[in-house]
């Protein structure tokens, strides 16, 4: 079973990964984000694609969530890591903490998100109720538990339409729906993926507090901060659960 990882801001680059090709395939949707990575981390076959392209320039809104995850079908991939930094919103992720999320709330607009229109695909009504593979889930739950890192193994993530970030109004919203966390790329991505029968789940790596949450200013030195010591862990958790990827 081909796995791969959709890394998220921070993480456009793999240089861990040992690289055996590169393939930059066009789709009925037009191009992915970035050519896609193909080699060997931890003894076993990986893929990489960085969502937002090689140099990071590719807003939420705009990526060619499509083009990814065909691409990623085309070549046979059946299980996808995704990697994205969110907002803290309940008290207990504050930046630094690493969430699985098990639930969705998708607050975006406008997006191309479905393959299921008729056009090539049947409409289908998926059932979306768990919007994450469980069993990716739990193998990314049992890796942090052997590498000691603490996580939250569930949480509500809510996917806003960015780039600006959320108003303090808007994220008391969220958080009366129920959401726990915020960032802007889960979605469509994990729909279209369960459209196309992949397993797809996601490790969110906080980075700031979410609006209103912090008498502090978001700023891009504070997401920067957070941002370079959360990565380590997340590659450390990658690392372990690919002993167990397949
Ligand atoms: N809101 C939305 N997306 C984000 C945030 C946030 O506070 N932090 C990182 N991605």
């Amino acid at each position: 079973m081909k796995t791969a990882i959709i890394g998220g801001s921070g993480l456009n680059k793999f240089p861990e990964i040992n690289m055996i090709d590169e393939i930059f395939p066009d789709t009925p949707w037009g191009k992915p984000s970035a050519p896609i990575e193909i080699g060997i981390l931890n003894k076993t076959e990986i893929i990489f694609l960085p969502r937002h392209g090689e140099d990071n320039r590719i807003a939420p809104h705009k990526i060619n969530y499509k083009a990814n995850i065909w691409a990623l079908h085309e070549i046979n991939v059946r299980n996808i890591i995704s990697v994205s930094v969110v907002g803290g919103i309940t008290k207990s992720m504050s930046p630094n903490n690493i969430i699985i999320p098990d639930q969705i709330i998708d607050y975006t607009y406008n997006r191309d998100h479905t393959f299921s229109d008729g056009d090539p695909m049947d409409v289908e009504h998926i059932d979306f109720s768990n919007p994450y593979s469980e069993i990716l889930r739990k193998k990314l739950i049992d890796s942090a538990r052997v590498k000691k890192l603490k996580i939250h193994p569930k949480g509500t993530y809510g996917i806003t339409q960015g780039p600006r970030l959320e108003t303090a109004a808007e994220i008391l919203r969220l958080e009366n729906d129920g959401c726990n966390i915020v960032g802007m790329t889960g979605m469509p991505e994990a729909s279209l993926a369960r459209e196309l029968k992949i397993n797809y789940a996601c490790c969110c790596l906080v980075v700031n507090w979410a609006a209103g949450k912090s008498t502090l200013p978001i700023t891009s030195e504070i997401i920067q901060r957070n941002l370079e010591g959360g990565l380590y862990n997340i590659l450390l958790l990658i690392n372990e659960f690919l002993l167990n990827a397949n």
